[in-house]
């Protein structure tokens, strides 16, 4: 017999699901015992040291949560992966943030057990950090953020992650795609929340002006500056600043910029006085960094300097998955505004949405759905209380009778398959190495090889 890698708990009150992990994993030559319940993982950990808790959060007795909670204080090193049939963003989030080495949603891929359990035994350092964290019971009262898509799953997740910690934190992605939402949920989830949250726009206050607003400038310090007047970087002390389109902050106020946060303390402009603050920061930029850095227009030490985490929030025609959702989001949110009744999206306008591009991603739809909202006059919202430009781009396509759009749609999935099938083949089969080729996340190059079916036999285990 092989080795024992390690020695795994596995808690589910479902059979079946512990007996199809504990039958993955002994075949990765793990040790594995099982639980049914929170007490009975509490009392097993407390008999025997295990390398991985892999823990379903409904159990009955004592929860999965609540167990989890526990085990934080009692054994902070010990990493768990969560399970749950009943994803919410709200419990990835939270989960993530205590410090779940991962999460999983049921019905699992057996090929995401085995992966996330692999992490585990190859580098407990990611969330070392994490680990012993102070843990503190979330703002309940936050912006709701809405997606079911395995990629905002995984921008969930770092969400989570990062709150705990003070790192800086840079958003990148299209214009409306919800940077802004993303800092406020890291904000609203870390220790900070109680503390002041505060936005600079970098792209639309002029350069001189905006360096007094950011450290702020002493009485006389230019023509005008008739007071003293406090900086953003200063009213943020002890809470997060928010550096909104980084990517047009100009190369002397970058320098100035990067200087502050090497030196966590700066001067007023016209002062002398050294002011220190204890300040998170998160940017956000539309632009591509890496490309402004080769253009010399932003500067490679302020880039690493923010970007020690990084959070890409992909565009909403990539996850056309979120679309019912948020449209249903944003429908109860402006009939609550507007104070009417609730309204059906008939199911017309929902395959109008789905086929449509989205260049302004999800703050379009929003708009949209209020637009819509206001224009329809029954209990039901139909195609023709949608905006021209939607329905124009649909024309375009030839969508009246639907068939054109389905053949682009199709060709586009055809060629994507092709693509993914081609480099597969070129890497020998290494998804990471393919995704890194083809420029996506692993979650998504899995998810795409899972709905085209290009998994090959060693990987499905399922069939067994
Ligand atoms: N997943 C989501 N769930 C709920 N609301 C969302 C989501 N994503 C974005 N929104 C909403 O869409 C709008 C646009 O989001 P936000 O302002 O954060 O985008 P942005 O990326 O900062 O855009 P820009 O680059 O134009 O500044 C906001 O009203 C935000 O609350
Ligand atoms: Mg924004």
């Amino acid at each position: 017999m092989a080795e024992v890698k390690g020695s795994i708990l596995v808690a589910d009150d479902e059979e079946s699901v512990r007996n199809l992990i504990r039958r993955v994993l002994t075949k990765m030559d793990y040790a594995v015992e099982t639980a049914c319940n929170g007490e009975e993982v509490l009392a097993q950990i407390k008999k025997q040291a295990f390398d991985l808790l892999i823990m379903d959060i409904r159990m009955p007795k004592l929860d999965g949560m609540e167990a989890f909670k526990a085990l934080r204080i009692d054994y902070p090193s010990l990493p768990i992966i969560m399970i749950t049939a009943y994803s919410t963003v709200e419990t990835t989030l939270e989960t993530m943030r205590l410090g779940a080495f991962d999460y999983l949603t049921k019905p699992f891929d057996v090929s995401e057990v085995k992966m996330a359990v692999e992490k585990v035994f190859s580098s407990c350092l990611e969330n070392a950090d994490l680990q012993d964290a102070p843990v503190k019971a979330p703002n309940r009262h936050i912006k709701a953020f809405v997606g079911s898509s395995p990629l905002m799953q995984e921008v969930f997740k770092t969400i989570g992650r990062v709150s705990a910690s003070d790192s800086s934190v840079l958003v990148q992605g299209e214009s409306g795609t919800g940077k802004e939402l993303v800092a406020r949920t890291i904000h609203q989830y870390s220790n900070r929340k109680n503390k002041p949250f505060v936005t600079v726009n970098c792209g639309a206050i002029p350069e001189g002006i905006l360096e007094s607003e950011f450290f702020g400038h002493e009485k006389g310090a230019f023509t005008g500056a008739h007071q003293q007047k406090i900086g953003k970087l200063e009213l943020a002390d002890g809470g997060t600043i928010f550096l909104d389109e980084i990517g047009e902050m100009s190369p002397s106020l970058q320098v100035k910029l990067l200087r502050a946060l090497q030196e966590r303390e700066f001067e007023r402009v016209g002062g002398n006085e050294k002011i220190v603050v204890d300040v998170r920061i998160i940017a956000a930029t539309n632009k591509n960094l890496r490309q402004s850095i080769q253009d010399k227009s932003f500067r490679a030490d302020l880039f690493y300097r923010l970007n020690v985490v990084s959070i890409l929030i992909p565009p909403l025609r990539e996850r056309k998955e979120d679309i019912p959702l948020l449209a249903a989001y944003f429908r109860d949110k402006f009939c609550g505004k507007l104070g009417i009744e609730p309204k059906t999206i008939s199911k017309e306008v929902l395959n109008v949405l789905q086929a449509y591009d989205w260049p302004g991603n999800v703050r379009e739809l929003e708009n949209m759905l209020e637009h819509a909202l206001v224009m329809s006059k029954g209990r039901v919202i139909l195609v023709e209380d949608l905006p021209e430009e939607v329905l124009s781009s649909q024309k375009a396509y030839g969508t009246e009778t639907g068939t054109k759009q389905e053949t682009l749609r199709s060709m586009v999935k055809s060629l994507e398959k092709e693509v993914i099938a081609q480099t597969l083949q070129k890497t020998g089969g290494n998804k990471l190495q393919t995704a890194k080729l083809l420029d996506i996340s692993r979650r998504a190059l899995q998810y795409k090889i899972e709905e085209y079916g290009l998994e090959n036999r060693e990987n499905s285990y399922e069939q067994e």
